[in-house]
């Protein structure tokens, strides 16, 4: 068969956070695969690149105080580490971001607007008057229009599940300034995904087969994506046209023709998987280390050419239904197939795309755990289904100590001493028994290279340790160590351990996509070339020799493993600031806090004593209350006072003198939440009346290190609220 070429991604993660385990998961599984493809000789361009644009990463480059390119580069050059450690063999990694994706992006989207399928229109939206931007709906939060449930999100409700639009939020306020957002109207440009010729085609390519004669989808997902099609009672399809821009301020790529509008992050996403190969295939042939001069066009509009997406099971409609239309209706080759996967929970717990699980990828780098452990046990565990992965900590110790290393590891140590002591480390002749045994082995393979071309990687595993468990009932039976005292028997044991060095050479070749790294010892172990599937047909061979057996692997140490899921402690007492970016969706991002930790002194923390020990009682007859400030100005004849006017929801406004006018510029702190001492006798000032207090923190030595801050609640603490 002729070699099969390959364009492979995986999900482009978005740029505002390092990975979690669930990003390793799916680059894994996808690079299991792609080193199947390769060992059956088949030629692999496997990209990703950094997922940049979007509100959620504008806002945390603000917040960070940078821009979002620069913001996006910082993360961007954390990727290595995690890739390089987990042995994930992307080509090539780039950004949607890059000048190959504005310009791409920009092409479709008027090949799309050319086949009449982009429509504007004005539409009515929140926006944050004090932001001066269109809010994203995960950025508008309220009380659920359901249930009541307070601070949800504007388009699901997390406590009885309902989804709705923003505008439904009852007392709806901006996750961004707390203020209460307006409707505004805009235009907006919408992708007709409700037009007939989407609709046909889709039904069309979600049902059928691609060029390979296999299903696109699996039975799993094209289930699901036949809810999605419903049609209802007027005969109307259940397919919205998607509304694909966003107004400024917004980092992302501009719309053609369109002042002032950005494509929404998903639409140049996927557009992102392209120019992360053409990036690629521009590079020069000796950059890329294949001789592959056909350009990036030429690849990708060839027939011939397979194209894969691995993807979490979360971000299916948009790559089942907007990807392929916008890549049909802009006269593009769809995907080949899309392989969705299931979440991995760490026992039995559900991960949040912000903030990961119990596991921490680079933490389990840094413990000394062998990535490969994680690659043999998450390949035990995965199939072609759509169906969540469960790291168990007790499993996965017993399945690398008792499979990989007990099973396949122990095959080589106990067969290559005595071929170095007694043979001088050459291999002999096979008897029948061997012969039995080593057929065996071979014959496995196209069983084996099916699962793996199948996705069916634990079925997979589960095949070659039944292998490697008949290849220890060889060793059993016929008991090399016994062999080896006994007269007579030189022969027989020569052919025993050559038949177990054989056997373990076809388990390494089958093992091999899982596990690149040990398996590239073994090739330098058994001097042999590097494994291809089609060394399932040959042997090493009699007079081969072989090189000294260093220890392989090493078992996995509970007590480190249990180190991987200890708490981190914490060192930093100060509160995180209330970073307002919380989602877990699609638009997901995670907090960024200001990592700012000044050194202090640990008996007088901010220059000061701790005060003496008081009572709950005591602490009690403080009442201190959510404050929101309506209005505050600069006070005639004091340079260090401004005047605030506080609303604690007793329906009238109080006036409270602060002495914080070197730091907070008035029009800054006015519509903000703070905190007050709301039952502090009212002072006569020199300026009038002052019926309370607002906290502020300050350093005890304000000379040698300045500065005061005022105290902001997190979202979702209302005017009036006490503070227990
Ligand atoms: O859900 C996510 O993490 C997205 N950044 C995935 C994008 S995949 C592709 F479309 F780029
Ligand atoms: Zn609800």
């Amino acid at each position: 068969m002729s070699k099969r070429r390959l364009f492979v991604t995986t999900a482009l993660p978005y740029a505002n956070g390092n990975f979690h385990i669930g990003h390793i998961m799916e680059y894994i599984q996808a690079d299991i695969w792609v080193r199947f493809q390769r060992m059956q000789g088949n030629q692999v361009h496997f990209v990703c690149a950094d997922d940049a644009h979007g509100a959620p990463i504008m806002i945390a480059a603000e917040k960070a105080g940078i821009t979002p390119q620069q913001f996006v580069a910082n993360i961007s050059s954390g990727r290595k580490p995690y890739l390089d450690g987990f042995h994930i063999g992307f080509d090539n990694w780039h950004s949607t971001d890059g000048q190959e994706n504005h310009a791409l992006a920009k092409e479709i989207y008027l090949q799309l607007r050319e086949a009449g399928l982009i429509e504007v229109r004005e539409i009515e939206q929140f926006y944050d008057p004090e932001k001066g931007m269109f809010l994203p709906d995960r950025f508008i939060k309220g009380e659920c229009p359901a249930c009541g449930a307070k601070d949800q999100y504007g388009d699901s409700c997390e406590s009885c599940g309902a989804v709705y639009s923003p505008t439904e939020v009852k007392n709806p306020y901006s996750a961004l300034s707390g203020s209460t957002p307006v409707l505004k109207k805009s235009d907006h440009y919408f992708f007709k995904l409700s037009d007939p010729r989407c609709i046909s085609f889709l039904k069309d390519w979600t049902q059928g087969l691609n060029a390979e004669g296999r299903h696109r989808l699996q039975p799993e997902v094209l289930n699901k994506i036949k809810e999605w099609f419903v049609t209802d009672e007027s005969g109307k399809s259940g397919l919205g046209d998607w509304d694909i821009s966003r107004d400024a301020p917004y980092f992302g790529i501009e719309i053609p023709d369109a002042p002032g509008k950005y494509f929404y992050v998903w639409l140049d996403a996927p557009i992102g998987y392209l120019a992360a190969l053409k990036n690629y295939l521009d590079q020069k042939p000796n950059q890329k280390n294949v001789a592959d001069e056909v350009g990036f066009e030429a690849f990708l509009s060839d027939p011939s050419v397979e194209q894969y997406h691995f993807i979490g099971k979360d971000i299916t409609y948009f790559h089942t239904l907007f990807w392929p239309a916008m890549l049909h209706f802009s006269g593009r080759k769809t995907p080949s197939s899309i392989f969705v996967h299931g979440f991995i929970t760490v026992s039995g717990e559900k991960m949040s795309k912000s903030r990961g699980t119990g596991i921490d990828p680079l933490k389990y780098l840094s413990l000394g755990m062998n990535p490969e452990w994680l690659r043999y046990y998450l390949a035990a565990k995965l199939s072609a289904r759509v169906e969540d992965v469960d790291f168990n900590p007790q499993d996965f110790m017993l399945r690398v100590n008792s499979d990989l290393v007990g099973k396949y590891i122990n095959i080589a140590s106990r067969a290559s001493n005595f071929i170095h002591k007694q043979f001088d480390a050459q291999l002999g002749s096979v008897q029948p028994r061997g012969e039995q045994l080593l057929g065996q082995l071979q014959a496995a393979a196209p069983t084996i290279a099916k699962l793996y071309e199948d996705r069916e990687f634990a079925k997979a595993l589960r095949d070659i340790m039944s292998l490697a468990d008949h290849v220890n009932e060889f060793v059993d039976q016929n008991k090399p160590w016994e062999l080896a005292k006994k007269e007579g028997a030189i022969d027989e044991l020569h052919a025993v351990c050559t038949t177990c060095l054989e056997a373990f050479r076809y388990l390494s070749i089958y093992l091999k996509p899982v596990l690149p790294s040990l398996c590239a010892q073994v090739e330098v172990f058994l001097k042999c070339s590097p494994l291809v599937f089609a060394d399932a047909n040959t042997r090493l061979g009699p007079g081969h020799v072989i090189n000294d057996y260093k220890h392989l692997i090493q078992r996995v140490d509970e007590k480190v493993l249990d180190k991987l899921f200890e708490l981190p402690v914490e060192t930093d007492s100060k509160p995180k600031p209330s970073g307002a970016i919380t989602s877990a969706k699609a638009d997901s991002n995670a907090d960024v806090s200001s990592g700012s930790s000044d050194q202090q002194n640990s008996e007088a923390p901010g220059g000061e004593l701790i005060a003496p020990t008081i009572g709950i009682e005591e602490f009690a007859k403080v009442d201190l209350r959510i404050a929101q400030i309506v209005s505050c100005e600069n006070v005639e004849g004091s340079t260090k006072l401004l005047r605030l006017m506080l609303d604690i929801g007793e329906g009238r406004t109080r006036q409270v003198f602060s002495g914080i006018a070197s730091v907070y510029k008035p029009e800054d702190l006015v519509g903000k939440l703070t905190v007050m001492v709301a039952n502090l006798a009212p002072r006569k000032m020199k300026f009038g009346v002052s019926e309370g207090m607002v906290l502020a923190a300050s350093h005890a030595d304000e000379k040698a290190t300045p500065g005061i801050y005022i105290l902001h609640p997190w979202i979702g603490a209302k005017p009036g609220m006490r503070i227990h």
